[in-house]
Order: C-alpha cells, then sequence, then structure tokens
C-alpha cells in the first residue's frame, strides 16, 4: 500500500456529509425489494449499476428516489443505517452526521417514525457494539413546497431527541435557500443545528443565503464559493466548515476531472474543508476512497491529509468533552507516524 493511502487508513476521521439512502448498495436494494413486495424498474444488479451514469445532481436523484422505494419497515431504515456504519467503521470513522431523507418516505406512505425510529436505533447499536458516534440530520427537499417542509418540522418536533439538526438537499438550481427561511428559523428557535447544501450546482448567492438568511453553521459542498472571493474572505474568516465530497463531484460532473477539483484551492485559501462521501452506493466510494482519490490526483502531502482529517472533528458537533478526548486520541495516532 501506498504511504499515503496507509495514513489515510489509519487516521481517525468523522463523517458529516452522507446521505444514508445514498448507501442503499445495489445487493441490499434488491434484498429489500424481495422482502417487501417492492417492484424496481431494473431487473438486476447489473442493469441497476449502469443506470449509474450521471451528467447531473437531478441525474442522481431520479434514480436515487426509486431506490428508496424499497425501504418500508423499520427494520429496512435499522439495516440500512447499521450496514453503513459497519462500513464506516472499518474505514476508521469515528462519529458520523448522517442526513436523512423524510419526505422521500412519507410521500410513500411510510411513517415518519418507521423512518428515524429504525435509523435512531442504528445510531445507538453503532454507539454500543462498533464505538463509532452517530448522529442524524433530517433534510428538507428543496425542490417541495414550504408547506411541506413545515408539516415535516412539526413531524420532527414529535422525535425531538432523535435528531440533531436539519439540513437542505435535493435538486438546488431554482430553489435558493431563501424559499426555506421560516422553517429554518422555526428549526433554530426549536434549538436544532442548522445546515444546508449550497454551491454544489447553485451560485455563490446560494452560499451566502445559506448564511445570511438560514443562519447555517456548516455548508455541504460549496464548490461554487470560490467564484467570490469575498465570500470566500468570509467563509475563511469566520472558519465555517465545507463538507466536500470529491467522489461525488466527479460523478455528478460539478468538476469534470480529479485533477482540477478545487479541494487544494480550497484549503489554500484557508478554508476548513472536510472529505466526505456523499451518496458511497452511487457514487463509486466509502469516505477513504474519497480521500485517496483526491489525494492522488491533487498530490496532497501527509500534512495536508492530516489537517483534512483534523478539520472533520472541529467540524463535528460533538460536545466539546467528546471533542477534546476525539482530538487527543487523533493527534496520538497522528504522532504514532
Ligand atoms: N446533492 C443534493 N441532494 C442530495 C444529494 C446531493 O449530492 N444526495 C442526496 N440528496
Ligand atoms: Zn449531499
Amino acid at each position: 500500500m501506498l504511504e499515503r493511502d496507509a495514513l489515510i487508513a489509519r487516521l481517525p476521521k468523522c463523517e458529516l456529509h452522507i446521505h444514508i439512502e445514498g448507501s442503499l448498495e445495489p445487493e441490499l436494494m434488491f434484498e429489500l425489494a424481495a422482502r417487501n413486495g417492492v417492484q424496481l424498474p431494473w431487473p438486476d444488479v447489473e442493469t441497476l449499476r449502469r443506470a449509474y451514469a450521471f451528467n447531473s445532481l437531478q441525474d442522481f436523484l431520479d434514480v436515487y428516489y426509486v431506490g428508496m422505494s424499497v425501504l418500508v419497515t423499520e427494520r429496512d431504515f435499522f439495516d440500512l443505517a447499521f450496514a453503513y456504519l459497519k462500513r464506516a467503521r472499518a474505514d476508521n470513522v469515528a462519529h458520523v452526521e448522517m442526513f436523512f431523507d423524510p419526505q422521500g418516505h412519507t410521500v410513500r406512505g411510510v411513517s415518519f417514525a418507521t423512518v428515524v425510529n429504525g435509523l435512531h436505533a442504528a445510531c445507538t447499536k453503532a454507539r454500543e457494539e462498533l464505538g463509532v458516534g452517530a448522529s442524524l440530520i433530517m433534510c428538507f427537499l428543496r425542490h417541495l413546497e414550504e408547506a411541506d417542509a413545515h408539516a415535516t418540522l412539526d413531524e420532527a418536533l414529535r422525535h425531538r431527541d432523535k435528531i440533531i439538526g436539519v439540513g437542505l438537499d435535493s435538486s438546488e438550481r431554482g430553489h435558493p435557500p431563501e424559499k426555506f427561511a421560516r422553517v429554518f428559523r422555526r428549526a433554530g428557535d426549536a434549538g436544532l443545528n442548522l445546515f444546508a447544501h449550497a454551491g454544489e450546482e447553485g451560485p455563490a448567492d446560494y452560499v451566502w443565503q445559506a448564511l445570511d438568511v438560514l443562519g447555517v453553521k456548516r455548508v455541504d459542498h460549496g464548490n461554487r464559493a470560490l467564484d467570490d472571493d469575498v465570500l470566500v474572505a468570509r467563509l475563511a474568516r469566520e472558519r465555517v466548515p465545507l463538507t466536500v465530497c470529491p467522489l461525488s463531484n466527479l460523478r455528478l460532473k460539478v468538476v469534470d476531472d480529479m485533477r482540477r477539483h478545487p479541494l487544494k484551492r480550497m484549503m489554500d485559501k484557508d478554508l476548513k474543508v472536510t472529505v466526505n462521501s456523499d451518496d458511497p452506493a452511487y457514487f463509486g466510494g466509502y469516505i477513504n476512497d474519497n480521500f485517496r482519490a483526491v489525494s492522488s490526483a491533487l498530490d496532497l502531502s501527509e500534512t495536508e491529509i492530516v489537517a483534512l482529517a483534523r478539520n472533520s472533528f472541529s467540524a463535528a458537533m460533538m460536545d466539546e468533552d467528546e471533542r477534546t478526548t476525539a482530538l487527543a486520541r487523533f493527534e496520538a495516532v497522528v504522532r504514532g507516524g
């Protein structure tokens, strides 16, 4: 193994941008389809994999929403999340904040409680049995109406103790953060942490809105922020973390070549960058695959790789005792050579 890859494998890290429905591997998708009597539009795993040729975020989302239709029971959600958490443990992930998309399920008649209880049970078991800290961030689907998001927040507040925050995902262009200003205000008033996808396909202005209109603490993706020097200076000064997803960017054609991925330029501009997998079952890799792909394409130094992993601990929503302990363990691994 290359020295760089061995370092990536060894470093503890947090994953802060993973859509749990995007960790649904084709084999599990077909198993759950059979379990639940759901008819998929693909005859087998090979045909499904051939459908993973995306030219845009929307191309991917069209497959993603069909794929998640096999998730029906609490046990399905548990199995999905626990499979991902075991895989994350193998990549030395110490702490996960996972997104989920309740509206992708409630629209099909699956109750909010079924979704959140299954996922939350997997997070609890991961903490106890795998030693991986795991928590849930509920995302609003931005292509749907604001009223729908309000109704989803009403449901979420009945499960307030199982969720650490809210996010904003799905089709970005034409659905600016400001569309969700009021529902984010309500979520913030309830003490939930606030996150949003911004600047993946949408313009730098959407990153401004995420910060100033929604009040987010962390920006998911944020690639297009680099179009605006004033915004970059703001993100650097305020140490706003960006959850960057290199293989996702490549597969959704946000970047045309990994050698031109903006991650190193972001780091050189003093942005707090983290590396994440987004939808690992669809984009060809889990978190360490993302670290390896971007480190190799951009020829990152060991110091840069360590900095990226260290950033994930300062960007995580841990309580301060937990963060101190996790960072001490991280620095010990770094010193261990
Ligand atoms: N972007 C926006 N919405 C999403 C994504 C993504 O990469 N994955 C799942 N929902
Ligand atoms: Zn995402």
